[in-house]
């Protein structure tokens, strides 16, 4: 199977380095990609955003699946491009995509479902925001309702800053604050058939201890020792099942990767928001882990013959990810620095640690930065503790001039299990 990957974080390096283990697969692309992912796939110049583009590269290279990474494309209807030619797509329509691209049609569809999620009020004029903000009281959660790349959400104590941004937002989504840890459970689904992975938890905030500004994750870590067993079955059966038969029923059917993002609250587990790709950090760490071949289970789910598929296999290693962010991440991240000990993590810490780039390019013999998250250091282990262990030694490893990376990924759920 030849397959393209769209993209180039560090979710596009998991997915090519596990394509790339898949003995189905016999040729591996990635557009645009990263020094990282060269490694493991060829890569394309290519505009992700651009569907004609991305289904004429898709066309020209003969490929039998293209997997498209991250949000934008997919709500931009590149998926919809590269069907309309002919191709198979691991990833929604544009339309379904509207699932993660508005905050207020995710709210439609959970309140139709019956999905629990936070109670919440659509708003479009200054009056109707000052009484929702009014009818939750504080801590405020106020969301931007389109894609605004995980900086949309503000969730805040102070009404004048809640009020301020609801305001610069043209059509706002004001709801009650979730109490209590998140987890991220990823499904694959062809739009009928539901396969759930294994739950992650990310860690949002900058600086250790959640303290600092929210970011696009700096680390992760999977499995859960401290959530309920039957948790994975529960979220099947309230979110993720009635979701997708929901988006079908709208003659909208999902197919791709669904991420429900969960707060599990005193009152119960519910949905804080949903995504239509695979999550970044966590795809690092839930990938590490799937035993079972990747690239037959995204063409199933591509082709709506996921039913064919059996019960997806786990190692019982431990995964842990450590996100490596560039000098000034997340407000105006320095790019352009020069990137030192890759090659004695590859050479010194074995097959179980590695290094997936999210913002790197080559510049002649060397690896430099270019982007907010830079590296997202990977390792598996018998146990959180062992993998965190690993995944640290190799970060120590790694030079890279005015970098930052949090200390306590996973830190008290390995002490918990
Ligand atoms: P979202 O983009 O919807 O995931 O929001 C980003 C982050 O804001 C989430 O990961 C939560 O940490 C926080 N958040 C969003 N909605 C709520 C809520 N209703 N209650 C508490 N925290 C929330
Ligand atoms: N880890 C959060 C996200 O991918 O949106």
């Amino acid at each position: 199977m030849k397959v393209l990957v769209i993209g180039g974080g560090a979710r596009e390096h998991a997915l090519c380095r596990s394509l790339s283990l898949d003995p189905d697969v016999s040729a591996l692309y990635c557009a645009p990609g990263n020094a990282g992912i060269a490694e493991v796939a060829e890569l394309r110049d290519v505009d992700p955003l651009d569907g004609d583009a991305v289904a004429r590269l898709s066309t020209e290279l003969g490929v039998d699946l293209v997997v498209v990474g991250p949000e934008a494309p997919l709500v931009a209807g590149v998926g919809d491009a590269v069907r309309e030619a002919g191709i198979p797509v691991f990833g929604p329509s544009g339309e379904a995509a509207q699932l993660e691209g508005s905050k207020a049609f995710a709210k439609d569809v959970m309140a139709a479902a019956g999905v629990p999620t936070a109670r919440s009020y659509v708003c479009t004029t200054p009056e109707e925001v000052d009484a929702a903000l009014d009818a939750f009281g504080a801590p405020y959660v106020v969301k931007d309702d389109g894609l605004a790349a995980g900086k949309g959400v503000v969730v805040t104590e102070d009404l004048t800053a809640a009020r301020a941004h609801a305001l610069a937002c043209d059509r706002v989504v004001i709801e009650e604050y979730l109490d209590g840890p998140e987890v991220s459970l990823f499904a694959i689904t062809d739009g009928v058939t539901v396969l759930p992975l294994q739950p992650a938890q990310d860690f949002k905030r900058a600086l250790d201890g959640d303290e600092g500004p929210n970011t696009g994750g700096m680390g992760a870590y999977s499995p859960l020792p401290w959530a309920d067993p039957k948790l994975v079955d529960e979220v099947m059966e309230l979110v993720l099942q009635p979701t997708v038969d929901e988006l079908r029923r709208r003659g909208t059917p999902f197919s791709g990767l669904l991420y429900a993002g969960l707060a599990i609250t005193s009152r119960g587990t519910r949905v804080i928001e949903f995504n239509a790709r695979f999550g970044d950090p966590e795809t690092q760490v839930v990938l590490a882990r799937l035993r079972t071949p990747l690239a037959s289970v995204l063409l199933n789910a591509a082709n709506g013959t996921l039913a064919a598929e059996p019960a997806l296999s786990w190692r019982e290693d431990a995964a842990v990810t450590v996100v490596i962010a560039s000098h000034n991440y997340p407000e105006t991240p320095r790019t352009g620095d020069p990137i030192e000990g890759l090659a004695e993590v590859a050479a010194e810490d074995g097959p179980d640690t590695y290094v997936l780039h999210a913002g790197t390019r080559r510049e002649g013999d060397a690896v430099v930065s270019a982007g907010g998250r830079v590296l997202s250091v990977t390792a598996t282990g018998s146990d959180l503790a062992e993998a965190r262990e690993k995944a640290y030694k190799a970060v120590a490893r790694i030079k890279l001039d005015g970098s930052q990376h949090r200390t306590d990924i996973a830190a008290k759920a390995a002490q918990a299990g």
